[in-house]
C-alpha cells in the first residue's frame, strides 16, 4: 500500500487519540455499525481531502467499515495531526498522504496522489481537490459519481463553477446541513479559535480588545467565546444584516480601518480575500496579535505585510513577529492559517460528530439513488439532517416534546383566527 506520512511510529499515539475522539461521537457510532452490517459503501472509492484529525479518522473508519476503499489527502498543509495519519495506514490501512507543514508542492502532490486512485465519490473540505480534478485531472471525472463539500469556502467556490457551467458531477454542500453549520461553525470554531489563539501566545484575553473580522455562524460563535473569556469584542463586517445583528447582540460594529488602531487581538473569519491589508497593518497598536480562522491564508494580506516588514522572528511555534516600517511589531499567528486546526486540534469531536455524520450520509444517500442527481450544487436531505439532529438529542440523554394530533391539524389549517 502507497502512503506518505511522517513516521509510521506514531500510530500508537494517534490510535489512543482516535479512541478519545469516538468516544464523543455517537451518532457516526451507530452509523459506522449499521454500515458493518449492511455495507452499503460496498465497492465504491472515496477520494478524501479532509483536515487530518482525530474525528476525521472516526469518518474514514466509518467508511471503510462500510465497504468503501479511502484514500485521505490533507485539505490544509498545517492542520495534519501526523499520529493520526500514521495510525491510519497501520492499524486501518487506509492510504494516507499528509504530513504537518508539507509545502505547497507537496500538498498539490498529495492531492493528484489521491485522484490517481481514480475515486467515484470526492470528499473535500475547501474545494481543492474538486478544483484540481477539474482543472488538471479532467480524464478521470467520467468515474466521478458525485461528492460531499464540508465548508463554507468550498460551497462558494462550487457554486461558482456550477454558476459557470464548469461543475461535472454533483456535490452534496454538508457545510449548509442545519446539524452541520449551526454546531460546528459556530460552537466548533468559537472554541477551536480561541483554544488555538491560547495555545500558540499564552496571553490573557480578559480586558483586551477582540476585533473578530465576520460575523457569518463562524463569527458569531468566535465573538461569543472571546467575550465569555472577558475580551471587549469589536466586529467588522460588509453585510447590513449580519452587521445589524452583530450590533444587536450586543458587540461594538466598525470599520476595520477604525478596528485596526484598537485591537490587542484580530482574527477574520471572512471566507474573503485580504480583509486585513498593508494601510491596516501600518495603523495597528505595537504588539498586536493577528491570526485567521477562515480556510484560506488569503484574508490577511501577507504578501503586503511582508513589503512593510523591515525584521522579522519566530518568537515562540506559531507566532511570528514583523518589525514594520514605522518601528512597531505586530505578530502572525501560524502563518495566516486556520489557527484553530494550525494551533490547536480543530473542533471537538462532539460538534464534529455531527458534521462527519452528515458526511457519511450522504454519500450513502447518493450511492444508494437511483437516478443520478445532475452536475449542480445540493442541500443535504432534510430527513438525514432531521436524522442526526435527534440521534445527538438521544444520545444527550435529551428527550422533547411530540406536536399533538390538533396541534399538527392547527398547523396545517388557516381558517382560525383570532
Ligand atoms: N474542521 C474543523 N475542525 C475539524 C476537526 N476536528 N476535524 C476535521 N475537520 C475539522
Amino acid at each position: 500500500m502507497k502512503y506518505d506520512i511522517k513516521d509510521i511510529k506514531l500510530a500508537n499515539d494517534g490510535a489512543r487519540r482516535i479512541e478519545w475522539a469516538n468516544q464523543s461521537m455517537p451518532v457516526l457510532n451507530r452509523i459506522r455499525d449499521r454500515f458493518k452490517n449492511e455495507k452499503p459503501l460496498k465497492g465504491i472509492r472515496i477520494g478524501a481531502c479532509l483536515h487530518v484529525t482525530t474525528e476525521t479518522a472516526s469518518l474514514m473508519q466509518t467508511l471503510k467499515t462500510g465497504g468503501a476503499k479511502v484514500f485521505l489527502c490533507a485539505s490544509n498543509p498545517l492542520s495534519t495531526q501526523d499520529d493520526v495519519a500514521a495510525s491510519l495506514v497501520k492499524n486501518n490501512k487506509i492510504p494516507v498522504f499528509a504530513i504537518k507543514g508539507e509545502n505547497n508542492k507537496t500538498y498539490y502532490k498529495h492531492i493528484h496522489t489521491v485522484l490517481d486512485a481514480g475515486p467515484h465519490y470526492t470528499m473535500d473540505d475547501g474545494a481543492d481537490l474538486v478544483s484540481i480534478l477539474h482543472s488538471e485531472r479532467n480524464e478521470l471525472i467520467k468515474d466521478v459519481r458525485g461528492g460531499t463539500e464540508e465548508t463554507t469556502t468550498g460551497i462558494i467556490r462550487l457554486k461558482s463553477m456550477a454558476g459557470e457551467g464548469i461543475l461535472q458531477y454533483p456535490i452534496i454542500a454538508v457545510n449548509d446541513a442545519q446539524t452541520k453549520h449551526f454546531f460546528d461553525n459556530r460552537y466548533g470554531t468559537g472554541q477551536s479559535t480561541i483554544d488555538g489563539i491560547i495555545r500558540s501566545t499564552n496571553r490573557l484575553l480578559a480586558g483586551s480588545r477582540f476585533v473578530v473580522c465576520g460575523y457569518g455562524w463562524c463569527g458569531k460563535g468566535l465573538a461569543m467565546r472571546a467575550r465569555g473569556m472577558g475580551a471587549n469584542v469589536i466586529v467588522t463586517e460588509v453585510n447590513p444584516v449580519a452587521a445589524l445583528e452583530a450590533a444587536m447582540d450586543g458587540f461594538t460594529l466598525m470599520p476595520i480601518r477604525k478596528a485596526a488602531g484598537i485591537g490587542d487581538f484580530f482574527c477574520t473569519v471572512t471566507g474573503n480575500i485580504n480583509v486585513i491589508r498593508k494601510n491596516h497593518f501600518m495603523l495597528m497598536k505595537d504588539g498586536a496579535i493577528i491570526c485567521n480562522s477562515g480556510h484560506f491564508n488569503v484574508e490577511l494580506d501577507l504578501d503586503g505585510l511582508r513589503e512593510i516588514t523591515t525584521t522579522t522572528k519566530a518568537l515562540r511555534p506559531h507566532v511570528q513577529e514583523h518589525v514594520l516600517k514605522n518601528g512597531r511589531r505586530v505578530n502572525v499567528l501560524a502563518e495566516g492559517r486556520l489557527i484553530n486546526l494550525a494551533s490547536a486540534e480543530g473542533h471537538p469531536s462532539s460538534v464534529m460528530d455531527m458534521s462527519f455524520a452528515n458526511q457519511a450520509l450522504s454519500i450513502e444517500h447518493m450511492v444508494k439513488r437511483k437516478k443520478p442527481l445532475a452536475r449542480d450544487v445540493y442541500p443535504v436531505p432534510e430527513k438525514i439532517d432531521r436524522l442526526i439532529a435527534k440521534e445527538k438529542l438521544v444520545s444527550v440523554g435529551i428527550t422533547i416534546d411530540k406536536l399533538t394530533g390538533e396541534q399538527k391539524k392547527y398547523l396545517a389549517s388557516w381558517d382560525l383566527g383570532t
